[in-house]
């Protein structure tokens, strides 16, 4: 698919990863809107970029743990774009829990990340569903995490968010064929994001030296694996992991 004049919709558009991804696909010739949940400023900095890159942006307010807020935040972006065409489930929440832990890990950080992680991009994708389908050729790229493959990252539940968002990435996939495309790219550790900080000292260390590429991914790189996505016709129901080579990821 040619993005030229495509509109896209990026959660968590404040965050690191959601501001490469943002960047890339206003290169590649798309108009973008993405959401903050609490970092306007931040999101505001995204679209300039998005602007500066000759596209249209604007941001948006968004709590995906809120089913009104998702349902007015597919209304603005429908009202003020007039379609949408991609939809990149990229905001999360996460904090750093060791495994171990379990008494830390209470009912209420369980809720909340997943809450957060899958119920939101369901959701999200529900409320597209209709607009994704309209004209025949629409996407849904989801953001998970190495740790949705192999046990790790910042708490269980992360991991388990992140495993559930991609098995939602094959159903989702088999419920919106033949209208809609439904990928997923998994990162491993992103160093320098803000989400990377909250992972705890010793697993960064591990993962460093676990990667065969002796390096991590970068957000960069994700971007781009989300812009292949959103061009290709036939490809749907997939996960890339994007994370310098490591072997936990390799199958
Ligand atoms: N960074 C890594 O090392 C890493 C590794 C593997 C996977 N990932 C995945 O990559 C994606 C982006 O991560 P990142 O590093 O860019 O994280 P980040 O900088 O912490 O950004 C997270 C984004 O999600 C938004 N958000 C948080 N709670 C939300 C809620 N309730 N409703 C809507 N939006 C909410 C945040 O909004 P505000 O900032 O406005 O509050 C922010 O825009 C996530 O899905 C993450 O799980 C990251």
């Amino acid at each position: 698919m040619d993005l030229k004049g495509k509109v896209a919709f990026v959660t968590g558009g404040s965050g690191d990863i959601g501001r490469a991804i943002s960047q890339a696909l206003a290169a590649a010739g798309t108009d973008v809107a993405v959401s903050y949940a609490g970092e306007a400023g931040r999101a505001a900095t995204v679209v300039e970029m998005v602007r500066r890159a000759g596209r249209q942006g604007h941001a948006l307010q968004l709590d995906q743990r809120d089913p009104k807020s998702i349902d007015l935040c597919v209304g603005e972006i429908v009202d003020r774009f007039g379609r949408i065409d991609i939809l990149v489930n990229n905001g999360a929440w996460n904090i750093g829990i060791p495994f171990g832990d379990l008494e830390s890990l209470t009912q209420d950080i369980w809720d909340r990340i997943l809450e957060t992680n899958l119920r939101g991009p369901f959701l999200l994708s529900r409320a597209f569903a209709s607009a994704l389908r309209q004209h025949k050729s629409g996407r849904i790229v989801n953001i998970a995490s190495l740790a949705g493959l192999a046990p790790g990252g910042s708490s269980i539940a992360y991991a388990s968010s992140k495993a559930a968002l991609i098995h939602l990435t094959h159903c989702l996939a088999v419920a919106l064929a033949p209208d809609v495309t439904v990928n997923c790219v998994a990162p491993g550790l992103v160093e320098g994001t803000r989400m990377a900080e909250r992972v705890p000292q010793t697993m960064k260390e591990q993962i460093r030296t676990q990667s065969v590429l002796q390096r991590t991914g970068s957000a960069e790189d994700i971007a781009q694996m989300v812009v292949a996505y959103c061009r290709a016709d036939s490809i749907t129901g997939q996960t890339t992991i994007v994370d310098g080579g490591n072997p936990l990821g390799m199958r």
